[in-house]
């Protein structure tokens, strides 16, 4: 018989890594930033620049705001402007979007694959070969989203852009420390950009972003845009339009410290969730990791068919849950204009999924608990469709 932990549980959980790090070299840090005073882009946010390329192996990094930043400062690099479609992943957090509409660009929202949740390649053929026929719109960008942490199909994806002139810009922003055929996110696509939110892998303590980058003239180009345009050789020229971008010198101190024990975090990360993939009743469907490939687990997401009955049942026994996104982004109001595909995968996947308690820190003990609850539901059902 299991018991429900005295302590409230968590579905996230932010600060528990200050106790492993300890909070005084947090504090060590900031009294150095309170000290030098550069507090926007100090020499932290460089040694974190140069850290993060190193761990992603790629040629630069450029830290910044914010995962949104991030994604726009790639496209502005790229130059996405009026009248250039930006083939965008539906079932995924607004920002994947709203960067490409930010620049005026038009979103051509992709459906998604039912096992692994992310873009579906055949539907982004389908979508290309609309957009071609239609003859508007220059075909310019695709952006494929590693959803809950796990790598998209990224060879096809890359392939069918590349084949029809376009770059691929990856939303790695819940993906920071996955892994696609022994490559890190960050180092796959064209360019990739990630988020530092704090319930994302590799979470700051506010808001922060990285764009990860090859080419020299991206690097310019993004390094550029983050600081209004700037040129790089006259800080009072403003070469091209830019956006107030830089990281914060105290969030970049935060990240330097939290990126000592990411490793272990990101394995605790995977145990647990191989733990919900072979104790969870298959009466759940689980995301398809692909072969050869290792999610992050920014979250632990699985599909039900009752997902509101569940969602009602482990609120009453105290598991905090989620249903990461109850709308795909071509459904909300301020997308309906170019609401012009039928994404019924993810239709059904904002339906039925729900994300439950997923960190570093959950205790085995508390996990045994979900998984009992879970498996309760579970199997009220099941006795049913016997
Ligand atoms: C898939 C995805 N893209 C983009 C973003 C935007 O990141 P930020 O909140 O740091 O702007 C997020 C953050 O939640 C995200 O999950």
């Amino acid at each position: 018989m299991i018991t429900k932990p005295e302590k409230p549980i968590n579905l996230f959980d932010c600060a528990a890594s200050q106790k492993i790090i300890g909070q005084d070299k947090f504090l060590d840090a900031f009294k150095k930033i309170l000290d030098h005073g550069a507090y926007c882009q100090g020499h932290e946010t460089r040694e974190l620049d140069e850290k993060l390329a190193q761990y992603s192996k790629t040629k630069y990094c450029a830290t910044c705001g914010s995962g949104t930043d991030a994604l726009t400062l790639a496209l502005m690099a790229w130059d996405v402007k009026p009248g250039d479609a930006v083939f965008v992943s539906s079932f995924t957090f607004v920002a994947s979007a709203e960067a490409p509409v930010l620049l005026g660009a038009t979103p051509v929202f992709i459906d998604s694959k039912p096992d692994t949740f992310n873009m579906d390649p055949e539907d982004l053929k389908r979508a290309i070969a609309e957009v071609k026929a239609e003859g508007r719109l220059n075909l310019k960008a695709v952006i494929p989203v590693d959803i809950f942490g796990s790598p998209c199909e990224y060879d096809e994806i890359i392939k069918i852009a590349h084949d029809n002139g376009m770059k691929v810009l990856s939303d790695s922003c819940q993906s920071y420390g996955s892994v696609y055929y022994g490559k890190k996110a960050g180092s796959i696509a064209d360019m990739s950009a990630t988020s530092f939110y704090p319930t994302k892998p590799l979470g700051g303590y506010g808001d922060g972003g990285a764009v990860f980058i090859n080419s020299d003239e991206e690097n310019e180009l993004v390094k550029s845009a983050r600081v209004h345009g700037m040129s790089p050789s006259d800080r009072y020229d403003n070469v091209r339009l830019g956006m107030t971008g830089r990281m914060n010198t105290f969030q970049a101190a935060v990240l330097l410290q939290k990126l000592t024990v990411f490793e272990q975090e990101l394995k605790d990360r995977y145990t647990i969730a191989s733990r919900y993939d072979n104790e969870l009743s298959s009466y759940f469907g689980k995301q398809k990791i692909l072969d050869n490939c290792s999610s992050s687990y920014a979250l632990y997401t699985i599909t039900c068919e009752n997902r509101d009955e569940l969602m009602a049942f482990l609120k009453e026994a105290g598991i905090p849950c989620g249903a990461y996104y109850p709308r795909p982004v071509n459904t909300q109001t301020a997308y309906a204009k170019w609401n012009t595909r039928k994404l019924p995968v993810c239709e059904k996947l904002s339906k039925t999924v729900l994300s439950i308690p997923m960190h570093p820190y959950l205790e085995a003990d508390v996990q045994s608990y979900i998984i009992a609850k879970m498996n309760e539901f579970a199997s009220r059902y099941e006795a049913k469709a016997a």
